[in-house]
């Protein structure tokens, strides 16, 4: 059995004060999620904020991005050091907003990968098509593609310490989620090509939906064979909302 992931994804929202409120409201309630693991990626300023008040917590934590340098003159730059600096069991990695704005190419979100994996973190490493793409019908080819950079640098076993997040780009943050069966066919499809590397891998590696996930819809997508969880952006800026996204594990 995959236990399931419930990851928060705040990209650049948030204060110091808003976190305060929202962390307070999913401690509060936290007790009741009775059946996944729940995680937040947050902005890298607050992250000594949000490491000491998750504290004591079972929710853990992680970064949003990672350099693949290990320190030195890269100026903006957070390495994986820094990040288990302050407990961090989570890094996400290749996110679409970071391929489209900052260029990320499959080979750099590989040796990202490599890098989170160096620093005893574990990438969450999104994946997913455009919306041209899947009209044009090469959904399967993209993410296909880019499993496989993670495959062709670092080998299957060591995608198998990850986990991956598919996260279909037309549906982040647009509140177009995918249905249950286009969302359940694309984490079979991608769960068969890495049981063609290794069957092992394929059967314990959570994979976990993405893109306007929230609580009216997180039974429907929890509920597939194949998915695992769920990265969450906007839902996870709401204490009711992301503690019902667990609860739907329950
Ligand atoms: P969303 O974002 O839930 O706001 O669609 C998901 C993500 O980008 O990880």
């Amino acid at each position: 059995m995959r236990q399931t992931l419930v990851a928060g994804n705040w990209k650049m929202n948030s204060s110091r004060e808003s976190i305060k409120i929202l962390l307070d409201g999913i401690k509060a309630s936290i007790s009741d999620v009775n059946n996944a693991e729940m995680a937040l990626c947050c902005p890298a300023v607050y992250i000594s904020d949000v490491s000491n008040q998750l504290e004591d917590t079972p929710i853990a934590f992680g970064g949003q991005d990672i350099s693949v340098q290990e320190s030195g003159a890269y100026t903006g730059e957070i390495s994986g050091g820094m990040w288990n600096d302050f407990g961090c069991k989570y890094v996400i990695i290749g996110h679409s907003e970071r391929r489209t704005y900052h260029n990320e190419s499959d080979e750099l979100v590989a040796e990202k990968f490599e890098t989170a994996r160096k620093a005893g973190l574990i990438p969450l490493f999104c994946i997913g098509e455009t919306l041209e793409e899947r009209e044009s019908g090469v959904m399967e080819e993209v993410v296909s593609r880019q499993v496989n950079a993670v495959i062709d640098r670092l080998g299957v076993d060591v995608l198998g310490e990850g986990v991956i997040a598919y996260e279909p780009v037309w549906a982040i943050g647009t509140g177009v989620t995918a249905s249950p069966e286009q969302a359940q066919d694309a984490h079979a499809f991608i769960r068969k090509m890495v049981s063609e590397k290794s069957q092992v891998v394929a059967d314990k590696i959570q994979i976990l939906y993405g893109g306007s996930m929230n609580a009216g819809n997180a039974n429907e997508l929890l509920a597939c064979a194949d998915i695992d969880g769920g990265l969450i952006g906007g839902a996870s800026l709401k204490a009711d909302d992301f503690l019902a996204i667990g609860k739907a594990a329950n």
